[in-house]
């Protein structure tokens, strides 16, 4: 017997270090004002775990773009702090592709990649890596104003990932696409989680049905200042297909839970004459 408690000590001991594990990524009690006295965040605090993809919902306003640029230091906080693991690299991307017009499809997906010094032998093997994964193979030569709105998005997707990012930022990503390409866009960034491609994501979006799709976690925020009203970690989330998801009965109860917060909040933004 007298072995026998060191071992339990060391298996009590690793299983602590496992569940204490720090978070990728720690707000605590953030707030943000802007210059012009606009308070855009209120007491936000939120644990991102490495390889979690938390959605964020909430009303229009209430500052899910403002949190975004917090964590990529874009913005200041006025009070709490941002905590983020070292060396954590960062990648963004937005509504519109925001892709360098004179740069051909490949160059584009390899520019974070040319920037950190990649040969361009490193840089072509990679663009055409990312244009197999993103069905662009046959467009890997040609302008952004020669592609669709779907494909740009999926360039912007491509040259985010392609640099390998510990956490990957996305601020309405699909929102600009019409209602088909949107949902292909949500399955492809399921099918890419699904193949470890991109572990850990914070997700902008208004669309219920998309935040539940692509996320582990949905986080809902009030109307502004935002505060979060809702964490929810739905249990049909990883590992499913997108098109899976969406016939399950608890995935039609986490929507209409989500939409019963937002509508409240919405409701009354309205009734303040503030929509
Ligand atoms: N640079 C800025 N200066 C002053 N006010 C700002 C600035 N950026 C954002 N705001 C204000 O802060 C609030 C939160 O803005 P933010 O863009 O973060 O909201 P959001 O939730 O992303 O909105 P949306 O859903 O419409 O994209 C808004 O009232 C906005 O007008
Ligand atoms: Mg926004």
């Amino acid at each position: 017997m007298s072995h026998a408690l060191p071992f339990c000590i060391v298996i009590v001991e690793e299983w602590l270090n496992v569940m204490q594990q720090p978070p990728l990524v720690r707000f605590e009690q953030i707030a943000v004002t802007y210059p012009n006295g606009v308070q855009a965040l209120a007491d936000v605090s939120l644990d991102i775990p490495q390889h979690q993809a938390v959605s964020i919902v909430g009303p229009s306003g209430c500052g899910k773009t403002t949190l975004l640029r917090v964590l990529a230091g874009l913005e200041h906080v006025s009070r709490g702090r941002v905590i983020v693991a070292p060396e954590t690299r960062l990648a963004m991307v937005f509504q519109q592709g925001l892709l360098f017009p004179w740069m051909s499809v490949a160059d584009n997906i390899s520019y974070g990649l040319m920037v950190r010094g990649a040969s361009p032998q490193q840089c072509r093997t990679a663009a055409r890596e990312w244009c197999d994964r993103m069905g662009l193979q046959r467009f890997i030569d040609v302008y952004p104003h020669q592609l669709s709105g779907g494909m740009q998005q999926r360039v912007g997707l491509a040259r985010a990932l392609a640099t390998n990012p510990d956490i990957l930022l996305l601020d309405e990503p699909f929102a600009a696409l019409d209602a088909q390409t949107r949902l292909l866009m949500q399955e492809l960034l399921s099918d890419l989680r699904a193949q470890g491609l991109c572990g850990t994501m914070l997700f902008v979006t208004h669309a219920i049905d998309e935040a539940l799709i692509v996320a582990d976690r949905v986080v809902v925020m009030s109307s502004r200042p935002g505060r979060i009203i809702t964490d929810l970690t739905p249990d049909f989330a990883g590992g499913r297909r997108a098109d899976q998801v969406r016939t399950l009965p608890a995935f039609h109860a986490a929507f209409d839970h989500i939409w019963q917060q937002i509508k409240t909040e919405v409701s009354a933004q309205m009734h303040e004459g503030v929509l």
